[in-house]
């Protein structure tokens, strides 16, 4: 097993990416810790996890949350080796640069970004107790490419979740700490649930995607857990992309 002997904390873990992680991770012989907002989802993948893991309720954008769920984490397993910051939101209202409110601008880099900060600022010290460890920060394909289909906001929170996991990378890379950026493109989970619903938009989507679908979240966990994983011992600082060659494209296949 891949993650035996390991200790994991993943936000985010009662859906779509985090929950599918959450779920591989345990298989692969990690104790997990599942973080979300909503106590029952957290529950309910703890729940399908079984004895090796267990589920915390907590908002990533406040610290006080931050701070408590690495306590718990600790607490429950004695260690942390593995922070999986994935947690994040995307809002309708999160478009144009001209039209985005400016409440929806906090809010989504309050969970998005400075949630990635405070998971970071809180499991460090936990990961430096363990011996070093594995910090993976969800940003996106967004980081890298601009799109005519805008979500300003969401845009600019996985750009600063890319440039500071960058910094955390080189800071503590001789204390034995790897970070690195996972950048996944659009991935058919409840967060594009009811934009991919409309025929249009999704259309609008794919003819940009040289693999022609949509990523399903598992294919997105199993990067994780290479991340995560000692396989990756020379990783570190990596705009790691999965994306189907969305950002290689110029011209995709009829
Ligand atoms: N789905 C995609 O196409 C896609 C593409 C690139 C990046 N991402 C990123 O991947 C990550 C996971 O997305 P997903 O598609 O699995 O979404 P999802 O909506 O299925 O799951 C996100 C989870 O985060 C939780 N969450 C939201 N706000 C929180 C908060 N403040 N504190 C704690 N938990 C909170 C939600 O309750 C939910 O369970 C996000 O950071 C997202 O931006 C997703």
């Amino acid at each position: 097993m891949r993650l035996s002997n390991k200790v994991a904390l993943i936000t985010g873990g009662g859906s779509g990416i985090g929950k599918a992680s959450c779920l591989l991770f345990a298989r692969e012989g990690a104790k997990v810790v599942v973080v979300d907002l909503k106590k029952d989802t957290a529950e309910a993948t703890a729940k399908e996890i079984g004895g090796n893991a267990r589920a915390f309720a907590a908002d990533v954008s406040k610290a006080k949350d931050a701070q408590a769920m690495i306590a718990f984490a600790e607490k429950s397993f004695g260690r942390l080796d593995i922070v999986f910051n994935n947690a994040g939101v995307f809002h309708p209202k999160d478009e144009s640069v001209t039209d985005t409110p400016e409440d929806i601008w906090d809010m989504v880099i309050d969970i998005n970004l400075k949630g990635v900060f405070l998971g970071c600022q809180y499991a460090i010290p936990a990961l430096l107790r363990a011996g070093g460890g594995s910090i993976i920060n969800t940003a996106s394909f967004v980081a890298i490419i601009g799109a005519a289909a805008p979500q300003i906001a969401y845009t600019a929170s996985k750009g600063g979740v890319l440039a500071m996991t960058r910094e955390i990378a080189v800071e503590f890379a001789r204390k034995n700490i790897r970070a690195n950026a996972l950048c996944p493109g659009p991935v058919e989970t409840p967060l594009l649930a009811e934009l991919l619903a409309d025929p249009a938009r999704r259309q609008r989507r794919l003819v940009h995607i040289p693999m022609g679908r949509f990523a399903r979240a598992e294919e997105i966990a199993n990067a994780a857990l290479f991340l995560a994983s000692d396989e990756s011992s020379y990783v570190n600082g990596a705009t790691f992309l999965v994306d189907g060659g969305i950002t290689a494209a110029y011209i995709t296949p009829e």
